[in-house]
């Protein structure tokens, strides 16, 4: 027998003697074979060590040394992409909390999730601007005329139109999403999952509509049209796949991060964190040259990617989204908290596009998908005390968002 702690124990082995809380509380018998569900009870009582039968003392040593190991790489991945200075504040929690999912990527030998942690090299020398043309290119350009990526699949117009219909019912806007057999699907996921958290089955479209909304509906029925709007950009230009990721990784942590807020009407914040990159996938069609020269310097100058855009297009993938948004006519406050996710201070509602911002800063923390910054910039002390986050609750945000990215990223990329 011996002493394990509870993030090595696993499913079947038998405590060797009674298990309590921190309080003295027994809640496990001596003998009993533990479940996945004991384990994770445990650690939400905060219970750090369970006595098992069947450990020897070596084999645990090696463990506890094998375990140092890994904390120490993890360790120096994360170190190598965030800011150098941490403080004790938000940043520094964020980077234990990134330390400890990579950890758990190394031990599960993840490789595609390792492989988005380190793809960060930094470029041995400044990229060179031969090739690059001399003008600059003005954003009035960018959106507009005949542009196919940039137009929403007809679903999302039909649904709007029979939203916006003075007899619109459920049953009505049912049979309209029932003609897309893909995006009744992922509807049907997307309200079944998690993320939604109902307590019995949503079978129909329209029982979800009823249960959902019609607001909420139209919302969802946009976002699954956006993802297909950009279904045929070519891999040479962007990762389409690693965008979205990065966007939903956004979208989650915005919604989580809102409900912390206690923010009432919170559904605009996955939306507005799915779309809130859509003017960058635009600028690496348009402007591939540009963009791949602009990636190299972000790199090698360590520099946000919008501030590389600012310098060498003259405006930002920020403004762009937002372009792409009104000529969709996406409505505030998407259009408006997308728009300012960099800039949160020039928006009409700071405090809640300072929830996108942070929601990307940790979304490009936790590495899943690419956004194109490579390395975080410090995190900008005003705009967090904007949020009005405490630091204290970043693990759970963290922890709940983390479960749901996983459940929609299966939505989104395998229905
Ligand atoms: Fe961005
Ligand atoms: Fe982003």
């Amino acid at each position: 027998m011996g002493l394990v702690s509870t993030s090595r124990l696993s499913e079947g082995m038998i405590l060797a003697d009674d298990l309590s809380t921190p309080a003295g509380r027994k809640i496990l018998g001596r003998g009993m074979s533990l479940s996945a569900k004991h384990i994770s009870m445990m650690k939400v009582w905060g219970i750090a060590f369970a006595d098992v039968e069947g450990v020897d003392q070596e084999e645990l040593l090696s463990q506890e040394r094998s375990l140092m190991e890994t904390m120490g790489r993890s360790d120096s991945i994360v170190q190598s992409f965030f800011p150098s200075h941490q403080g004790d504040g938000p940043c520094s929690e964020i980077f234990h909390l990134c330390r400890e999912r990579c950890a758990r990527l190394i031990e599960e030998e993840d490789s595609d999730g390792l492989s988005e942690m380190t793809d960060h090299r930094r470029p041995e020398e400044l990229p060179s601007r031969a090739g690059l043309p001399v003008d600059k290119p003005r954003i009035s350009e960018v959106i507009g005329g005949d542009v196919p990526l940039c137009s929403l699949p007809d679903i999302y117009f039909k649904i709007r139109e029979v939203i916006q219909s003075p007899v619109s019912s459920a049953r009505s806007i049912a049979r309209v999403v029932g003609t897309d057999p893909n995006l009744s699907l992922r509807l049907l996921r997307l309200v079944n999952s998690a993320f939604y958290g109902f307590p019995t089955p949503i079978r129909s479209i329209s029982r979800a509509v009823a249960i959902v909304g019609i607001k909420e509906l139209s919302s969802l029925a946009l976002a699954v049209s956006t993802m297909s709007a950009f279904d045929h950009i070519p891999s040479s230009y962007v990762d389409m796949r690693s965008f979205w990721k990065h966007s939903v990784t956004c979208g989650v942590l915005a919604r989580v991060l809102a409900s912390r807020r206690k923010i009432r009407r919170d559904d605009h914040f996955f939306l507005a964190g799915l779309l809130h990159d859509v003017g960058r996938a635009i600028l690496y069609v348009r402007f591939p040259s540009h963009m791949s020269h602009g990636l190299g310097v972000s790199r090698f100058f360590r520099l946000p990617l919008a501030e590389v855009e600012r310098r060498l297009i003259g405006f930002d993938h920020g403004q762009v989204t937002f372009r792409l948004l009104e000529s969709w006519r996406i409505p505030e406050p998407i259009l408006g908290t997308a728009s300012w996710h960099h800039e949160p201070m020039s928006s009409e509602n700071p405090e809640e596009t300072s929830l996108l911002w942070l929601a990307d800063w940790m979304a490009n923390a936790m590495k899943i998908g690419s956004s194109g910054t490579f390395y975080l910039p410090p995190l900008d002390e005003g705009l967090w005390d904007l949020t009005g986050i405490h630091k204290e609750e970043l693990r759970s945000v963290f922890d709940q968002a983390e479960r749901q990215i996983e459940e929609i990223l299966r939505i989104f990329f395998i229905a």
